[in-house]
């Protein structure tokens, strides 16, 4: 990441709230809109730009995992799970084979942001999930996982337009509810039942 400015936190745009700061510094922002801004480090109150051409996204492949990629995905895991699996190249391979697709949010060759469309396939036809959606700390609120969910409703949308595109979520995850729902996503009439072994 290459920081184009730090600015001084202003009285007038001082607030507990990182991103309502930011909000507030944007439309202060003698740059226009082109930039993104939030706050790097809150303790030294400094606020960082960046362009928003910084930011790029792709849809990964087996072939395409480096052992950088794999080292991004292991740090967004605890932020997504209190019990992180250790991913590995061969647990990847297994991943892909499965037929689940990877969407991916860089800051240059970093990984920071990532969600999974996964599909399965039932003799009452097939359903798309969306799963693992989860955005670095240091970079909620740029839209990133917002554009991911693009990526995954066009992917699955392309490949058979009656298709549903389902999703479950921790009751607790108010964030990623307020998401989902203004996207559209309904609560629907079932419960998820399970058996831990
Ligand atoms: C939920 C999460 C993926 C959102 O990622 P993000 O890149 O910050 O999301 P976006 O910037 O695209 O935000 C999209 C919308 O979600 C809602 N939202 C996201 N974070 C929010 C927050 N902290 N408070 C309130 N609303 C929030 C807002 O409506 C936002 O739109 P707005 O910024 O125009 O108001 C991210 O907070 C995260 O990784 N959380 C931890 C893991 C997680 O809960 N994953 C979801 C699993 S189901």
């Amino acid at each position: 990441m290459k920081w184009l400015s730090r600015l001084p936190v202003t009285e007038e745009i001082a607030g507990s709230n990182p991103v309502e700061r930011a909000m507030k510094l944007l439309k202060k922002d003698p740059y226009g809109s082109f930039f993104f801004m939030y706050t790097k480090n809150t303790h030294k109150k400094e606020m960082t730009v960046m362009p928003s051409s910084v930011l790029h996204y792709a849809e990964l492949t087996q072939e395409e995992i480096t052992p950088q990629i794999i080292s991004n995905l292991n740090h967004l895991q605890p932020q997504l799970t209190s019990k992180p699996l250790p991913l590995t190249h061969e647990y990847l391979d297994h991943l892909f084979k499965s037929g689940t697709r990877l969407f991916a949010a860089f800051d240059a060759e970093r990984v920071v942001g990532v969600a999974l469309l996964c599909k399965v396939v039932m003799l009452v036809g097939q359903k798309d999930w969306i799963e693992d959606v989860v955005v670095d700390s240091e970079y909620r609120r740029l839209g990133i996982a917002s554009h991911l969910l693009d990526m995954i409703e066009e992917a699955s949308r392309s490949c058979k337009p009656e298709r549903q595109l389902n999703l479950t979520s921790k009751t607790t995850r108010n964030d990623a509810l307020k998401m989902y729902g203004d996207r559209g996503y309904k609560i629907q009439d079932v419960v998820v039942l399970r058996k831990t072994f």
